[in-house]
């Protein structure tokens, strides 16, 4: 008989489609993603566009009409590889890793990890013709108001952002949603032995044992610490915390 963890247990799968394979090994054969893997709750294909390209030297850019510096990535390649893709499995998102993108949050990685079969298109050099933009993605997504070299890096942290959401990945499925951010707040400050290191003290609190104190002492912390760097925060449509006084113990 099925046990009820193998019914809903579930292989999210990635697919990133590159035109540099080689900057996406380091991230997903360590730690935590390495062990999605192993666990057969995520897969992550990295596709060397390369193959895809046009004739003898499998070109993948060209100059853009009309004038100006630097290469535009072609259509017909990218046209081939997602079609190569679509033919062995239906894909929920085809999503453009760009700077001018809709920006990643922690709401938008927490509907990512709900999906099954995601494809992140790594951009390079000027980016892509705009009617691959048009007419074969359904999404466009920046990780920050900065220009990386490429989308390679920026697939990295969506990928390990939304892995590391799906039950099971984490040893501690509570910590995911612990997590700063997850309802609208910084997380809080943590401590772990020494109690007193130079006379530097962990929050009493934190050593008394009373759960529901501490707790208390952790929302206060989060909310104090939130006003305090993310004040565009709270209040907003993800926080839990509408702005008023708090109990903080530890203003100092
Ligand atoms: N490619 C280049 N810069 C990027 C960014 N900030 N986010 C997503 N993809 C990018």
């Amino acid at each position: 008989m099925a046990c009820l963890t193998s019914i809903w247990k579930r292989n999210m799968r990635i697919d990133i489609i590159t035109v540099l394979p080689g900057l996406l090994e380091g991230p997903f054969s360590h730690s935590i993603l390495k062990r999605a893997e192993e666990k057969g709750l995520a897969t992550v294909k990295v596709h060397d566009l390369r193959p895809y390209g046009i004739g003898k030297q499998h070109t993948l850019d060209d100059y853009a009409f009309g004038g100006g510096a630097g290469m535009v990535m072609m259509i017909e390649p990218i046209a081939s590889c997602l079609e190569a893709l679509k033919k062995e499995r239906a894909y929920d998102e085809v999503i453009y890793m760009t700077p001018d993108g809709q920006t990643f949050d922690q709401p938008m990685a927490n509907a990512f990890s709900l999906k099954e079969n995601l494809i992140l298109l790594c951009g390079h050099y000027k980016g892509v013709d705009e009617r691959v933009r048009q007419h074969l993605i359904t999404k466009e997504v920046s990780i920050g108001d900065f220009v990386l070299s490429g989308g390679e890096l920026a697939a990295a942290v969506v990928a390990d952002a939304v892995i590391r959401l799906i039950p099971g990945v984490l040893n501690d499925e509570t910590s995911a949603l612990t997590d700063s951010f997850q309802d609208g707040l910084l997380a809080p400050p943590v401590y772990t032995r020494p109690a007193d290191y130079n006379g530097w003290k962990v929050p009493e609190v934190l050593l008394s044992g009373h759960a529901a104190n501490i707790e208390s002492w952790r929302f206060d912390e989060s909310v104090r610490r939130t006003k305090e760097r993310r004040p565009d925060l709270i209040g907003g449509p993800f926080s839990s915390e509408k702005g008023g006084n708090t109990t903080a113990q530890n203003d100092s």
